[in-house]
């Protein structure tokens, strides 16, 4: 990444006009017209963990309920209740802001190495005609250890590295408690998710998007659907609102209850339940006054595990839609190819 192309450092240089390679072709730029702005937050499934967890019998079967529907209508849902303490969510939130802040020397002293999605940088770039988006990310890979290349790890802001350990160690229980949620919705036994994804793999990453002068041309994020199993998103207080997913072919602004996390199903939970639930395309756009942050975790079986259609999720209704697949293969391919909607997802095809 050149000074050039590092969103924050342009803002601050204040062109008149936004460089061509952020501009979107006519088709894929957010044009209001398409983006239906929904600002009551009941439209996102909304899942309160407290009841999952600690409810009577009938609090959870309701509640199971309205995961299974959040899951299989919406691929999102937003988790209040979730137990992870307000002061560790502000705690990441102000780290990752702080490092943001950094000087862009700083910050390049974690630089993202091409084809991976660790350090700062710009992760799923691979030519020079490929659109940037409208934004900086840092990315860590945190679980299982070996995973960690400590060198990425950030000596400033002092209190990061401290508070993305403790963070991400509450958001991998509250994944596996999901997942154990998700499997019961299904009609499954609670525990085959958790059994089978193994010594599972967690990666998290910012994005920070500043502002733009014309955000009716670029976006924040290309549309993708994410390669996890599960997604669990949190956005910064007060900012702009930026996350939309593909709804009936619409785009849906997404805001989130403040204090909630965001969840998303990944396309390794739609391989597994053959289509049931389902990984559904998502995008940020940008504001012209206000900046956004999120800090985003994914949750993923182990590298050496294989994936398909569970046998319990295949009957003559609902034939086999999916090939079976090496989890740390359809991971460095994911990895390894530019954000096109849910074109990743044609390698388990
Ligand atoms: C993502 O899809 O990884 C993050 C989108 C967002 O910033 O809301
Ligand atoms: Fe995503």
């Amino acid at each position: 990444v050149g000074h050039i192309d590092d969103v924050q450092e342009l803002r601050k240089a204040k062109p008149t006009t936004i460089p061509e390679r952020f501009v979107r072709d006519m088709t894929d730029r957010p044009t209001m017209a398409s983006a239906t702005a929904l600002s009551s937050s009941s439209v996102i499934p909304i899942v309160n963990f407290s009841k999952l967890s600690k409810g009577n019998k009938d609090e959870i079967q309701n509640e199971i309920l309205q995961l299974a529907t959040a899951c299989e209508e919406w691929g999102f849902f937003q988790v209040i209740n979730h137990g992870i303490d307000l002061s560790l969510l502000e705690g990441i939130e102000n780290v990752a802001k702080e490092f943001f802040m950094l000087p862009l020397e700083e910050k390049q002293k974690y630089p993202m190495a091409p084809g991976t999605v660790q350090g700062y940088g710009q992760a799923f770039v691979f030519s020079e005609d490929q659109k940037l988006d409208w934004c900086n990310m840092f990315a860590l890979g945190i679980e299982p250890k070996f995973m960690r290349n400590l060198q990425l790890w950030p000596i400033k802001p002092s209190k990061f590295s401290e508070t993305v350990e403790v963070y991400s160690r509450e958001i991998r229980k509250l994944s596996q408690s999901l997942l154990k949620y998700i499997a019961m919705s299904l009609g499954l036994k609670g525990d085959i998710l958790n059994d089978m994804f193994g010594m599972a793999v967690q990666a998290i990453r910012m994005n920070y998007y500043p502002p733009c002068s014309r955000p009716d041309l670029v976006l924040g994020l290309s549309p993708h659907s994410d390669g996890s199993a599960l997604t669990i998103l949190q956005e910064r207080k007060g900012s702009s609102v930026g996350l939309q997913i593909l709804k009936d072919n619409k785009w849906v602004s997404v805001q989130p209850i403040p204090n909630a996390l965001v969840i998303n199903i990944g396309d390794t939970i739609e391989v597994l339940t053959n289509g049931k639930y389902k990984s559904v395309e998502h995008r940020a756009v940008t504001h012209k006054e206000k900046d956004r942050l999120s800090m985003v975790t994914f949750y993923a079986p182990s590298y050496d595990i294989e994936i398909g259609p569970l046998p319990e999720m295949v009957d003559e209704n609902n034939p086999c839609k999916y090939r079976r697949y090496n989890h740390g293969e359809y991971s460095k391919h994911y990895v390894t190819n530019k954000l096109q909607g849910k074109k990743t997802l044609d390698f388990a095809k």
